[in-house]
């Protein structure tokens, strides 16, 4: 949305993403208690989400690759006295964290990266995902007026986090995800419940013919 390099993004002010608060998707989905166990923020940029999650009790952990976005969380987690981890770490390397989580937030990430770059980044949240783990995308929707940009399709989540990939996409609901630039009611957006599961196609027993 800045069409700035993503460090660069969080230099001069608040970036159009980051609106001073969680997301009210991420409050309701925690107060349901949809977050368990060891929370990872993929994305987390200024860390509001995951200060939120962390603030409830949780153990979060909230990794960007953009350094003046951590510092800024950072900062806010001190002045709040919250307990929360932020790290600097690329979505596309995330098994070199060494740690395994059970809840899993993608809060706007996954909307920025390509086609292309799916592949790379749904292996990387499975690497580090528990095998009954879930993970949560909400991202801009094709759906409905003045979405945000890089908007996507239900069937551009079933294809990126198919069963092959180790995902079973458990649901899709229509929700919204606040901006700067868009009024209280934030945008038109998917939020879609992810389970980690089985790669079928790779434990699936070889097709045997019974003989008469
Ligand atoms: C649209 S912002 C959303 C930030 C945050 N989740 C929020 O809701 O405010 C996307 C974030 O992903 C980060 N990001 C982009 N590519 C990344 C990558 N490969 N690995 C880790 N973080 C990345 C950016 O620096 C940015 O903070």
């Amino acid at each position: 949305m800045t069409g700035l390099p993503w460090d660069a993004s969080y230099l001069a002010g608040p970036a159009p993403w980051d609106t001073g608060g969680p997301q009210p998707a991420v409050v309701r989905l925690a107060s349901e208690g949809g977050f368990t166990g060891a929370v990872l923020d993929a994305g987390c940029g200024t860390g509001d989400n995951a200060l939120h999650l962390a603030s409830l009790g949780l153990s979060v952990l909230g990794v960007d690759v953009a350094e003046t976005a951590l510092a800024i969380a950072r900062e806010k987690a001190t002045e709040r006295g919250i307990a929360v981890e932020f790290a600097a770490a690329d979505a596309f390397g995330l098994q070199r964290l060494g740690r395994r989580f059970d809840t899993v937030l993608d809060c706007g990430l996954f909307h920025t990266f390509d086609i292309d770059e799916r592949v790379g980044y749904v292996a990387s949240l499975a690497s580090v995902t528990e095998a009954d783990g879930t993970l949560y995308v909400l991202c801009f929707s094709d759906e409905g007026p003045d979405t945000g940009p890089h908007p996507v399709s239900h069937e551009e989540l079933r294809a990126a986090f198919n069963p092959g990939s180790g995902w079973n996409v458990a649901g899709i609901q229509p929700d919204r995800l606040n901006t700067r630039y868009h009024d209280e009611d934030g945008a038109p957006a998917w939020l879609a419940t992810i389970k980690r599961g089985a790669d079928r196609a790779k434990h699936r027993r070889p097709v045997t013919h019974q003989l008469a």
